[in-house]
């Protein structure tokens, strides 16, 4: 149990978790929000301070205990359509192995899904990078690459239809590395030439699949052919020119490169976001579309839920909600004084440093 002073309680503060006397009854249950009818109460009955419970409070495991209850009613309801979502992009990759074949209407309904479920909680999907599962199959990556599509095609401000097409783009890209050995795909090392060449043909297979096999629209197919072509033109499979990459294409690259330094691999470290952010502005113009990355990086959560930071008024705390289009001025809960700081109102304090960066990256 932990001291917490009546006067380290700002109005408009939610309360977090039950607040007790020193015999152990609740004086203010978890819930409520600090007024100034509710601190004269307390006043009146000459109460100053409360006991809090602090067991497992610094531990991200628990960082659940941080939200309030809409908020995990929310994250909720996200993981619901990201677990659907990847359990009928799994079954029809599976299905395709099998028979060939794929059910558009489910993958369609999936990527409606997905559009609607963002359209009300991006910040939740943005805030959550341990929503991701820690591993490497295809279907994950390309349930991720479809969110940041639709977080980047409602940047754009693509109307519905639009935002589902972007989605089934991402979700089907890497289509064409079902056809791709494990050996190959799931190697720890660095790829023999002969295994990147193999490895490389997973656009073209996708595109053969998707155009002539399934009958998909250009430019989703297109998505799967070219997700890989540069602005240099230095890509592959075609080589082509920036101008001749479609859109959705463009998209699909910036989310796939992003997608792929945030999350684990056989191989690799996940980068945080600030770090993966730095490296996109690395190859901007040479790989990326300028202007494309630009608008994804500004959309993006540069401090996920649960990130540890430190704030130039020497404060730590942890982030525990994003504002839509701020990336990065998140609300930060102080736990040591009990307090938020929402950073969108109060322009005077940054965060100044990322702490423990091991474990604010861990997953839920
Ligand atoms: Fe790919």
């Amino acid at each position: 149990m932990k001291k917490l002073y009546l006067s380290q309680i700002e109005n408009g503060s939610p309360i977090s978790q039950d607040l007790y006397n020193p015999h152990g009854a609740i004086l203010v249950p978890k819930g409520k929000t600090m007024t100034p009818k509710l601190r004269q109460q307390l006043l009146r009955n000459n109460i100053d301070s409360f006991l809090i419970d602090i067991t497992g409070y610094e531990s991200i495991e628990n960082y659940y205990e941080h939200f309030e209850e809409p908020e995990i009613q929310q994250i909720e309801a996200v993981k619901k359509v990201y677990n659907n979502s990847f359990a009928s992009l799994s079954s029809e990759f599976e299905n395709f192995k099998r028979n060939r074949n794929l059910d558009k209407k489910t993958l369609r309904d999936t990527a409606k899904e997905l559009v609607a479920s963002i359209g009300k909680y991006q910040h939740v999907y943005l805030g959550l990078e341990g929503i991701r599962r820690k591993d490497f199959y295809t279907y994950i990556h390309s349930v991720d690459v479809a969110i940041f599509m639709i977080v980047m095609g409602k940047s754009l401000r693509m109307d519905e239809k639009n935002l589902e097409q972007a989605a089934l783009a991402g979700l089907l890209h890497d289509i064409g590395k079902i056809s791709i050995d494990d050996s190959i795909l799931l190697k720890p090392g660095k790829l023999t030439n002969l295994e990147m060449e193999k490895m490389r043909k997973h656009t073209e297979i996708g595109y053969e699949i998707l155009k002539e096999k399934m009958n998909y629209p250009d430019e989703i197919a297109r998505a799967a052919l070219e997700h890989h072509e540069r602005m240099d033109a230095l890509g592959y499979p075609g080589k082509i020119s920036w101008d001749k990459i479609h859109l959705y294409s463009r998209m699909a690259a910036i989310c796939d490169v992003y997608d792929a330094i945030t999350g684990e691999r056989v191989y690799k470290k996940a980068m945080l976001p600030h770090e993966a952010v730095e490296y996109l502005m690395t190859i901007v113009g040479k790989h990326l579309d300028r202007s494309l990355t630009t608008q994804f990086i500004r959309n993006i959560a540069v401090y996920p839920m649960g990130t540890k930071v430190e704030l130039n008024n020497g404060e730590n705390g942890i982030v525990i909600k994003l504002h839509d289009g701020y990336p990065t001025r998140p609300v930060i809960k102080i736990p040591e004084k009990g307090i938020y700081r929402d950073l969108l109102q109060d322009n005077t304090i940054l965060i100044q440093n990322i702490l423990c960066p091991e474990e604010s990256s861990e997953a839920i």
